[in-house]
């Protein structure tokens, strides 16, 4: 809502600007900003200052004449210069409850969804075959989730791509492994789960690094497979399958939406990329390899980088198969925007990809690509996220973790305050809060940092954290269990009246969920959104410690319901969107 407040205010000071100095200044922008300290209002303009040399005139002077001209009594209280000339511009209480009125009313809590809306392809979390998903899946599952969420919301067609690892010289190794130690587990499915296979997987590497003999039958089955041999083709398929179950467990487990394109999707269509490359004249011969040359990378000679696209081999790559999903994605599916989740150590991969592509000609201007870097997941001790003997930790086992402390906290408050309650409540609440803890530590921080992962800070019921905004939800449902109130029946007459400074600070920041969910929409960081719940929370907390609810006179006991109900349900939305489901107790 408050983005078409300030879609107004702007309107309304550009005319006043023609107003006062004519219609040359016509499309002067006033420099419209929210300011951070109350006492100066909601919001400042600037524009007096920029336009004092060009008006040859002192900042102070034009900010009057633009006041004079100006007028937004509707909206704000009767405007007010400050310092050099700024114009402070404080919203009237009528209009906040007016907006605020509309919000109530609006399933969509006054966002509107984009009137632009575009085709967008997220491709995230893209795990490996055969090996075991790892915390750095984890944050691209969770990060990717949460921004294909929001794009959902804000009215975009999103494709929710998994860009599976499923081709490539591991399944050499492993096939001709595999048939040496343990064939049955490539002719029928289900002998062997994941864990095993990870098992079989490091061995295969190992004898692959060491083994020139293993090494050579490995290459001639990874051909084998390309070639489409029917018996390794089985082989691959079973193990895929494997890995898939497994996958699909911590999808279910975490909400997660996806489908799966792995890389052998693109397999029939990579020799196009390399003729096609050859054609448009990008392509040479390096030491065997073909590879395009790149603008602007150079190595340490100075020489340009090449990026290979067939190994010497005759080989495809990791880049290649980027190079042919980049093309269908644009061509087939039509994407106006792609987006891209992985570690920061893949932007180079990323940039290259982009540019071979885009001097093909392949990528129309008008569609935007973005690598949405993260950074690292650390442990305690700033060092690289692993187990206690040195393993990277296993998803599954760092999720049953989360979920378990939770449920001791949740047990041990439970003792405290002599409270009863089901087997089923207690696991709901523990899986719930756990999960939601989990990712919630991973959105609220800036991705683009490295982030200490801390069980004990993530589960804290105090901070910004998933537990402190779930039981500010909690809060309000239990205002509403203790009076017997129905939200969603305060009668027809029902307003919101705001008086008390709290009650004003909670109400404006209500109004700004389309503002922030337009950031995210543009540029990527679901932290702003984490950000924005958490503040939302800490001024409700402010408001219910300050104003009583149910003991108040009507209005004020109606209207303070209001802003209760309206807190809860943005809460909700807003954690939804994160992919955080809320509970009714805890
Ligand atoms: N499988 C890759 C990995 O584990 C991530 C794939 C990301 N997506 C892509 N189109 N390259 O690092």
């Amino acid at each position: 809502m408050m983005k078409s407040a300030i879609a107004q205010l702007n309107t309304a000071l550009q005319q006043a600007i023609v107003k006062a100095f004519g219609p040359d200044l016509a499309d002067t922008d006033p420099i419209l900003v929210s300011t951070n300290n109350p006492k100066f209002g909601d919001y400042q303009a600037n524009v007096a200052m920029s336009l004092a040399r060009q008006l040859k005139d002192k900042p102070r002077a034009i900010a009057e004449k633009i006041v004079a001209q100006l007028d937004v009594s509707h909206l704000c209280k009767p405007p007010e210069i400050a310092g050099p000339g700024f114009i402070n511009l404080t919203l009237k209480a009528e209009y906040l409850e007016h907006l605020l009125r509309q919000v109530q009313q609006d399933p969509r809590l006054g966002v509107e969804p984009s009137k632009t809306p575009q085709k967008v392809i997220v491709d995230f979390s893209s795990p490996n075959i055969a090996k075991e998903m790892h915390v750095g899946h984890l944050r691209s599952t969770i990060i990717g989730d949460s921004i294909a969420r929001v794009l959902e919301f804000q009215g975009h067609d999103v494709l929710r791509l998994n860009h599976v690892g499923d081709w490539g010289t591991q399944f050499g190794m492993l096939i001709t492994h595999l048939r040496q130690v343990c064939p049955e587990a490539i002719t029928s499915s289900g002998q062997i789960d994941l864990g095993d296979l990870v098992v079989f997987y490091r061995q295969a590497k190992q004898r692959f690094d060491t083994d020139e003999d293993f090494k050579e039958t490995a290459r001639e089955a990874v051909v084998e497979l390309q070639a489409g041999s029917p018996e390794a083709r089985k082989a691959w398929q079973i193990l895929c399958d494997q890995s898939r179950q497994e996958f699909q467990k911590i999808y279910d487990r975490l909400d997660i939406e996806i489908d799966e394109r792995g890389e052998s999707f693109y397999n029939p269509l990579l020799p196009n990329v390399v003729k096609d490359l050859k054609a448009s004249g990008l392509l040479e011969t390096d030491q065997g390899a073909e590879v395009v040359f790149l603008e602007g990378f150079q190595n340490k000679a100075g020489k340009p980088l090449p990026l290979i696209v067939r190994k010497s081999d005759g080989g495809y790559n990791y880049a290649t198969t980027d190079l042919a999903a980049i093309r269908y994605r644009t061509q087939q599916d039509k994407a106006d925007r792609i987006i891209y989740i992985t570690d920061a150590g893949q932007a180079n991969h990323f940039t290259q990809v982009f540019q071979v592509a885009q001097r093909a000609g392949w990528v129309p201007e008008s569609v935007e690509w973005v690598h949405v870097p993260f950074g690292l997941v650390q442990g305690e001790d700033g060092k690289k996220f692993k187990t206690r003997s040195g393993e990277t930790v296993r998803l599954k086992d760092l999720l049953d973790e989360a979920v378990r402390r939770s449920r001791t906290d949740l047990e041990q408050r439970l003792a405290v305050e002599n409270r009863q309650e089901s087997q089923d409540f207690i696991q709901t609440v523990a899986a719930r809060v756990g999960i939601g803890a989990v990712k919630y530590a991973d959105l609220s921080q800036n991705r683009t940092s490295n982030y200490i992962f801390s069980y004990d800070k993530m589960l804290a019921l105090q901070g910004n954290t998933a537990p402190y905004l779930l039981y500010a939800y909690v809060r309000v449902q239990g205002i509403s269990r203790k009076g017997d109130i129905d939200f969603d029946d305060l009668g027809e007459n029902a307003r919101i009246h705001l008086g008390d400074e709290t009650e004003f600070a909670l109400a404006k920041h209500l109004l700004q969920l389309d503002q922030i969910l337009a950031e995210v929409e543009s540029d990527l960081m679901p932290n702003r959104l984490c950000q924005y719940l958490f503040e939302l929370s800490q001024k409700f907390n402010q408001f219910y410690d300050r104003c009583s609810v149910l003991q108040a006179n009507e209005p004020q006991r109606t209207s303070r319901l209001m802003l209760c109900d309206l807190t809860a349900k943005t809460l909700k939305l807003g954690l939804s969107l994160l992919g955080i489901q809320v509970l009714e107790r805890m």
